[in-house]
């Protein structure tokens, strides 16, 4: 379906995707979802005006996947006020009656992930197995906090008190959040921030990111046919700069639920104090500068398979991914051999095959950044591989993955947002100083540790300020629930998106005392 005759179905870092027919059904109905999207503001009332901007596929740019017309200053601002008359409502709405809507969406989305992967695909560029993850994680976010909401605002909690008297904590919705996403993760981070502040009484003007509106349109859509009233969730495609800012700056938005770059949440912050209004919440979840530590103790091979896993999947675009291999010298060479072999088998090419290790990057301002990076580094460090590209990959955004030894962490100003590792080696007395290092980053969102003696780890989970810690296998692909998922500093302001104490970001707290 996705692949050449007699080509095999296993991709090289390891996803199960052999001989599996769900898979193959899912291939299938991706196929036959591709027509064209016509994506616009999903804003009652509205009548939005301007050019439809065209989207292309970023795995061969001649391929349009669709077209969306951007929110305008007046959308925006009906967008807004729709939502401030809506809130109140939805947040009566008992809280199993919000949960069953989210609930419903998920069922919805399940039957649909065909069409969802195929867009993840043709928008973001993203891999099949990447794209199954997407839509199961969409899907995750959406049950948990709907359960979630069930749980801490289903009725209030009970407090203490006098006799004759009683005391109750009720949780209740802020008022209008606007959900800034990014657009590596098109439809889990969009519908995951979105369902979060609907499952907590609020209601949501969403803003996507602008590479992704064609993915997060569909799943606005999707909610809506779920049951989530039209004036309760609104969609406003557009530029962070306009549409984002507008929304920032605009004294009735009571929250801001943003994932992106750390440069961009500073902004925001900025423009939610400088507002002569209610103090907002912001919740930001931004970028790293991962991690990953390997003494002297660790099993090669595995090493060397989550590496290639944490640097490489889904184009090392996740806020998770390792850029940074700690390795002791005692198996430094050997593993940087190791690593170099097994670059060589990565497959880079067409997204929509099965076999297909690494999509393009999302687009080429990305490739440009990347190739400027890469041009530094080819001056400044040793290269240790860099994957060949294909001759058919020249009409799309793609970028070789590359491997680099450097002599110092300082040798890298931020986060590199794409497929490149960096090798740092260090002897065991260095240990301290390699943890010192790293906190010194600022940053904080994963860290891997490969080794088999129990007080090393234990001493570098204690010390590494990280909001994602893996021992003994990758530091991606956080499970909702399983891995409530952020970071500290410059990585994130916490509690984590797919954790028990998320929704709690989105709440006013209420107390109620009745004297009977
Ligand atoms: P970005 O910061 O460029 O954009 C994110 C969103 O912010 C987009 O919707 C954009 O339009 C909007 N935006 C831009 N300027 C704005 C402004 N002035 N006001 C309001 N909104 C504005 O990030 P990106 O390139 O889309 O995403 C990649 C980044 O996201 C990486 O740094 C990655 O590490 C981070 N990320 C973090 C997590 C996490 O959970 N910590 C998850 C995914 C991605
Ligand atoms: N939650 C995503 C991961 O863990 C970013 O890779």
């Amino acid at each position: 379906l996705f692949r050449a005759a007699g080509e095999d179905r296993t991709n090289s870092m390891g996803a199960n995707l052999a001989n599996d027919d769900t898979l193959a059904t899912l291939a299938r109905e991706m196929n036959a979802a591709l027509a064209p999207v016509s994506a616009m503001p999903l804003v009652p009332g509205a009548k939005p005006t301007g050019e439809k901007v065209k989207v292309s596929n970023p795995a061969d740019r001649r391929e349009v996947v669709g077209e969306y017309l951007n929110a305008d200053a007046a959308t925006v601002e009906l967008a807004i006020a729709n939502a401030v008359a809506a809130q109140p409502g939805w947040d009566k709405m008992p809280a199993a009656s919000r949960a069953r809507i989210l609930e419903h969406a998920a069922d919805l989305l399940e039957q649909r992930m065909g069409a969802f992967m195929a867009i993840c695909v043709k928008e973001a560029g993203k891999s099949i197995a990447s794209s199954v993850g997407e839509v199961r994680e969409a899907v995750d976010f959406l049950r948990y906090y709907a359960m979630q909401s069930r749980k801490l605002f289903g009725a209030p909690e009970k407090l203490p008190g006098p006799t004759g008297e009683t005391n109750e904590l009720w949780l209740h919705g802020k008022g209008v959040f606007a959900c800034i996403s990014p657009w590596n993760f098109p439809l889990a981070i969009y519908l995951g921030q979105v369902a979060a502040a609907l499952a907590s009484g609020n209601t949501v003007v969403a803003k996507p990111a602008e590479q992704t509106s064609l993915t997060a349109f569909l799943a606005t859509q999707l909610l809506h046919e779920a049951g989530v009233p039209r004036d309760v969730l609104q969609f406003v495609p557009g530029d962070g700069a306009t549409v984002g800012a507008a929304l920032t700056k605009d004294p009735r938005i009571a929250g801001v639920v943003f994932t992106g770059s750390t440069e961009t949440a500073w902004v925001i912050n900025r423009a939610l104090a400088a507002r002569k209004a209610p103090i907002a919440a912001l919740i930001a979840e931004t970028g790293g500068q991962n991690a990953l530590i390997a003494d002297s103790s660790a099993l090669p091979e595995q090493l060397v398979k989550d590496a290639m896993t944490s640097a490489f999947d889904s184009a090392g675009q996740r806020c998770s991914a390792a850029r940074v291999l700690y390795v002791q010298a005692d198996i430094a060479d050997k593993v940087i051999t190791m690593l170099s072999g097994a670059m060589d088998e990565l497959r880079v090419g067409n997204p929509a095959l099965l076999s297909t290790d690494v999509g393009p990057v999302i687009d080429e301002d990305a490739r440009k950044v990347l190739e400027a990076h890469a041009e530094r580094m080819d001056r400044e460090a040793k290269l240790i591989n860099q994957v060949k590209l294909p001759e058919d990959t020249a009409n799309g955004c793609f970028f070789a993955p590359r491997a680099y030894e450097l002599k110092s962490l300082s040798q890298l100003e931020r986060e590199v947002f794409g497929p490149v590792l960096h090798v740092l080696r260090y002897e065991a007395s260095e240990l301290d100083q390699v943890m010192a290092d790293i906190n010194a980053t600022g940053y904080g969102l994963t860290l891997g540790i490969h080794s088999r003696i129990d007080a090393t780890v234990e001493k570098i989970a204690n010390t590494v300020r990280v909001g994602n810690c893996y021992v003994n296998r990758n530091q991606v692909g956080a499970v909702v629930g399983v891995q409530p998922f952020g970071g500290e500093g410059l990585s994130g302001t916490g509690p984590k998106a797919g954790g028990p104490h998320y929704l709690l970001r989105f709440a006013t707290e209420r107390v109620l005392t009745v004297n009977t």
